[in-house]
């Protein structure tokens, strides 16, 4: 009997040190979510589809596109702001939050884009753009009538300077002061932005109120979460300390993170996010790596996802966003590789390349003159490959390609304007100026979405608000849907190859030769398979040497950009310029 009590005691042993194993090797895995698992595609609606031939795109104009978007394995759409605005600033100056821009079509309109995407299964995430509002938001107008407005304090109002001028030095990021004199009252208001967007004060809990409603109301329609729009600059330091005489130019992350910044969240989730089942992702200017684990932890209960800035500096001169600096390969995995760590078990990261702030991918970090297809292809295997949620950008599963810009007519965006006016008044070297837009512009990626290779690349049957870039002849989606081996059917690929491995989405990232110059090569290591990543960033042939850890095991080829498959042999893979493989241990 004695012996039956202990060995009974024995197997109970057993099952707690089991159960306790058990455990600590979930709490070590990766928690799952739909969003982590999602590939996120961005609608930049003016430039998408225009369906009521006007040459700017609609909501209808999406709509009609979405068995394209399904047909990309995509599963959620982050829309681009699409409320009713006087486009200062296309679309991110709004005046009423709840009402959807003419242009742009009728809240039915939206209701059925929002219909059809949940019957295909997909999901849409919305820009909330709430920083600063338009001037002609109806909150703006009330507020410079009068110093005792009930919405004064809507927003940031301040008296000149002694001299009569501004009250700091802030510079907003479209060039200029920061500040704008109203001469209804005599005071400053504060615009981050441009002049037309003033900022609101999130310190007014009837500011953050209104916010909170408003969001409910697109939450309750049913949209599956937000982008948020400069979310790291909500909360202001109330000294609006100038900057000082040291100042090392880097004002995003002077603005950024005020005192009360975490505390917004927090509310802002416990009062709205948290009562839904959604994903959010903030726009974090000027947060580093220290700062970004407060924004995403998840025991913290503030935002999913951010989108970090480091990557988008790479080849820009620090302090200098108009100076253009060359970048090799070892910084570009540096920053990749220490993210992913910062984010380990702590927070997730967002994945991305471009976005309609930026340039054209294929032409910023691939080769779009001489290997276009094949680095739009590895640049594809990178996003898919890593650990984070990817986003991808309207046209750039087609290899789309910066625009030709000559003159400054050609442009659109008033940060290129101000700029442009800045330093034409200072009397700067304005075809030096006009270069760089050329490269960094905002405009290359907002060209109209190349559908086909009929008049204004079937995306409008009328001039369109922005030039097309010519090459749509070549590059559009109608080609490249007929070509076996295009882009756009290797975005295909490797989209539903993520989506069958779950491996891809949450194993550990491992770079492997971090110096090598022209290979980035890295193992992702998930519960049930092992990857390994292999992509050459440069034009030339070269033989990548495994180091040991990766040299002697069983590779299968999985998905070859070239579709030739090299095999790993004697712990080398040779790689044809630009080519990328996804091997998997078997
Ligand atoms: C970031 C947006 O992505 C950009 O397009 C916009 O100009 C600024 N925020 C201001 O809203």
């Amino acid at each position: 009997m004695k012996s039956f009590i202990w060995s009974f005691e024995i197997y109970l042993l057993g099952l707690l040190i089991i159960g306790c194993n058990k455990m600590e090797s979930s709490q070590k895995a990766e928690q799952q979510n739909w969003w982590k698992e999602a590939i996120v595609y961005e609608v930049y609606p003016r430039s998408f589809n225009d369906s009521d031939g006007d040459g700017i795109g609609d909501l209808q104009g999406v709509i009609q596109k979405l068995d394209y978007l399904k047909s990309l394995g995509v599963d959620v759409i982050w829309l681009g702001p699409m409320y009713q605005s006087p486009n200062a600033d296309n679309g991110y100056d709004i005046s009423n939050y709840e009402k959807i821009m003419d242009e742009f079509g009728t809240m039915a309109d939206f209701d059925s884009l929002l219909a059809g995407l949940h019957k295909r299964d997909m999901k849409l995430i919305l820009d909330l753009v709430v920083n600063h509002t338009s001037d002609e938001h109806r909150w703006f107008k009330e507020s410079r009538k009068s110093k005792d407005n009930p919405y004064r304090d809507f927003y940031i109002w301040k008296d000149p300077a002694p001299d009569g001028g501004p009250p700091n030095n802030w510079v907003s990021y479209f060039s200029g002061s920061a500040w704008q004199m109203d001469s209804t009252t005599n005071q400053y208001y504060l615009h981050l932005f441009a002049k037309k967007q003033p900022d609101l004060n999130w310190d007014n809990p009837a500011v953050r109120d209104s916010i909170y409603s408003m969001m409910h109301f697109w939450l309750d329609k049913g949209v599956d979460g937000f982008r948020m729009d400069v979310v790291s600059l909500y909360s202001k330091d109330p000294d609006f300390p100038s900057f000082p005489p040291d100042f090392n130019g880097d004002f995003a992350h002077f603005y950024a993170n005020g005192p009360h910044e975490h505390e917004y969240l927090k509310e802002m989730n416990r009062r709205v996010l948290s009562q839904y089942d959604i994903m959010t992702v903030g726009e974090a200017s000027g947060v580093n790596l220290d700062e970004a684990p407060l924004y995403v932890s998840p025991d913290r209960h503030e935002l999913d996802m951010i989108f970090q800035f480091e990557l988008m500096g790479i080849d820009h001169q620090s302090g200098n966003y108009l100076e253009h600096r060359d970048w090799k390969l070892p910084e570009f995995k540096q920053i990749i590789t220490k993210w992913d760590t910062a984010m380990a078990g702590k927070g997730w990261n967002s994945i991305f390349l471009g976005n309609h702030d930026n340039p054209r991918i294929v032409s910023r970090f691939g080769d779009d003159e001489n290997y276009r297809r094949e680095s739009a292809k590895t640049l594809a295997t990178f996003l898919m490959t890593m650990r984070g949620t990817p986003y991808l950008y309207q046209g750039d599963e087609l290899g789309m390609t910066n625009a030709p810009f000559k003159t400054i007519n050609d442009f659109r965006d008033i940060d290129t304007f101000n700029k442009y006016k800045e330093i034409k008044a200072k009397g700067g070297d304005i075809d030096h100026f006009l270069d760089q837009e050329r490269m960094f512009g905002r405009d290359n990626a907002r060209t109209p979405m190349q559908w086909n290779d009929q008049p204004y690349a079937g995306f409008s049957t009328h001039e369109p608000w922005i030039m097309v870039n010519p090459n749509y002849t070549e590059i559009n989606a109608a080609k490249e849907d007929s070509l076996q081996h295009s882009v756009l059917n290797y975005y295909r690929e490797v989209i539903s190859y993520r989506k069958n491995h779950p491996g891809l989405v949450y194993g550990d990232f491992d770079v492997l030769d971090p110096p090598n110059k022209k290979v980035f090569a890295y193992l992702r290591n998930g519960q049930q398979n092992h990857f390994l990543v292999v992509m050459n960033f440069s034009g030339q042939e070269v033989t990548f040497q495994l180091p040991d850890r990766a040299a002697t095991r069983n590779w299968n080829v999985e998905l070859d950009s070239y579709y030739e498959g090299p095999s790993v042999k004697n712990g080398e893979v040779v790689l044809k310029p630009w080519q990328s493989v996804i091997y998997r241990e078997l």
